[in-house]
């Protein structure tokens, strides 16, 4: 999908609060530095930042609110309907706090992208900074991986990592983990617009060649 002859990927974005890797991906499209198509920014949050985000560059929006569905399954089929209906190029998961259902996983296998705060595999689920700085942990750092329909399981591409530092809390986490984010995501979504990153017949592959282990960004 990089060469110029050829159509750009269609994307859509799942957020569920700021949108600060969303406005990363925003600003890298808007600079050239991401070819792709954002069609659609998706909500499960009415209140989500993110939407005012897409919005003020005039990206079609989306809520999908939970709370107006009589129960989870109801909810998970409009999703999955919806997204069968854009039939989306790429899925990416920015900031987006529902866990996807089975069904939606294994339908677009290989067309979903997450972005985790932590290394994985450590420290899948929430509250990672703080987990980390329990711990004791020395490296701490991002991750961008295919969705498999394991919470925060399928294959990382690549990651950013920086030592952590003795005056070091969970907020300085963040903020540092989130800097190092908005590198990474863009760059895994580039390669796989210009079609050099797959997940397929569960294989990772980057430019022909299985990907055994992330690529690493090293804070420098
Ligand atoms: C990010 O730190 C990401 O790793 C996690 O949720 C956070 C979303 O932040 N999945 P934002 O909404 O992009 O600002």
């Amino acid at each position: 999908m990089g060469d110029e002859s050829r159509s750009k990927c269609r994307a859509v974005c799942f957020i569920s609060g700021n949108g600060t890797n969303l406005q990363a991906i925003i600003d890298n499209i808007n600079d050239k530095a991401l070819q792709i198509d954002l069609i659609s920014v998706i909500s499960d949050n009415p209140k989500a930042k993110g939407l005012d985000r897409a919005e003020k560059e005039g990206i079609n929006t989306k809520i999908i609110d939970d709370s107006s569905f009589q129960n989870r399954k109801d909810f998970d089929e409009c999703f999955e309907k919806e997204m069968i209906a854009l039939n989306p190029d790429l899925i990416i998961l920015a900031g987006y706090m529902k866990i996807l259902s089975r069904s939606f996983c294994l339908r677009f296998t290989g067309r979903i992208l997450n972005i985790h705060p932590s290394l994985l595999p450590k420290y899948k689920g929430l509250n990672t900074h703080q987990r980390v700085i329990d711990d004791q942990e020395e490296l701490h750092g991002a991750s961008v991986h295919f969705v498999t329909p394991e919470l925060d399981d399928g294959p990382v591409i690549i990651q950013y990592q920086f030592n952590i530092e003795n005056h070091d809390d969970r907020h300085s986490l963040q903020e540092k983990v989130q800097r190092g984010e908005y590198i990474i995501y863009s760059k895994a979504i580039q390669w796989f617009s210009e079609d050099r990153l797959s997940f397929e017949s569960e294989k990772l592959c980057l430019d022909g060649a299985p990907l055994s282990e992330p690529r690493i960004i090293k804070k420098s």
